[in-house]
């Protein structure tokens, strides 16, 4: 993968970052994409310059992002599904990939809406629908997750690796709540007391992104979520595969990023976790 696609990566998000962090304790403007969905001016601005940092780097390049701020900038999921995949290295071809940028420009919106210090932005590169890169940038803490194909994956530069928890009543857990839980209240409710039931402990940050980079880096040993959408998990798939972790939806089939669910773990808890989520 060409240097240059890390660079303006991580630049668009420290961009974002900055503009997040300016604005998370001042009052926003939010409208509701649903009952409980909740958008903010700051969502927009962040995926407005997260693209434009992108297109001027790489006019031919294509997106998917959350937020609608631009005709053709929306997009649903084409037939292929990218999904982390065995190293290749050179782009030095003619024609080159097509590429696409997936980009949640802010993920936790719920949590920055509130002044609750957790969220982040996330944003991943395909090629040829196989995703090359991602970044994931928490800029209250100042905290950047990377992730190459073949190439590891890093905190703030350095490699990461996930946890060896190999006991579930060792265990960390995180979930998420999708925004059509009041639709699936009772299997949720009845997933959530299972894994209660067998783990340390459960924690619900509030952005899917920062869990998959949790489990990446051993704050987590799992992950657990439905319904939820490209740009939350493209980039955290990425960094937690590229750290050693295991990533299937509940079921333990392999996971793309249109799958229904997720289930993200250190691999070694992996079908333990698949044991009690279906048991
Ligand atoms: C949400 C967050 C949250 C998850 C929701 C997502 P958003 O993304 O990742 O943790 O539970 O399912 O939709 O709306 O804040 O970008
Ligand atoms: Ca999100
Ligand atoms: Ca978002």
């Amino acid at each position: 993968m060409p240097e240059k696609i890390a660079q303006i990566g991580r630049q668009a998000a420290l961009a974002a970052g900055a503009v997040m962090r300016q604005n998370y304790q001042k009052p926003h403007e939010i409208t509701m994409k649903g009952a409980i969905d909740p958008v903010t001016e700051t969502d927009y601005q962040c995926q407005e310059i997260i693209m434009g940092i992108i297109r001027q780097a790489f006019p031919d390049h294509g997106f998917l992002a959350e937020e609608r701020v631009g005709e053709g900038d929306v997009g649903q999921p084409p037939s292929a599904a990218p999904q982390p995949g065995p190293a290749s290295l050179a782009w030095e071809t003619d024609p080159g990939p097509t590429c696409r940028w997936i980009i949640d420009p802010l993920d936790g919106t719920v949590n920055f809406a509130h002044g609750f210090p957790l969220f982040c932005a996330s944003i991943a590169l395909e090629a040829d629908d196989v995703l090359e890169y991602g970044v994931v940038y928490d800029p209250l803490r100042d905290e950047l997750f990377e992730g190459r194909r073949g190439g590891g994956a890093t905190l703030n530069g350095r490699p990461i690796r996930v946890s060896e928890t190999a006991r579930l009543e060792r265990a960390l857990i995180g979930t998420g709540f999708p925004y059509d839980i009041r639709e699936r209240v009772p299997e949720t409710l009845g997933r959530l007391g299972k894994m209660l039931a067998s783990t340390q402990g459960v924690r619900r940050g509030g952005s899917a992104a920062l869990d998959l980079g949790y489990v990446a880096c051993g704050r987590l040993d799992g992950f657990y979520e439905e319904n939820l959408k490209p740009w939350d998990t493209a980039a955290g798939i990425l960094i937690l595969a590229e750290a050693g972790g295991r990533i299937t939806t509940f079921t333990g089939a392999d996971y793309d990023i249109y799958a229904p669910n997720i289930l993200a773990s250190n691999g070694v808890l992996h079908d333990k976790i698949i044991d009690i989520i279906n048991g």
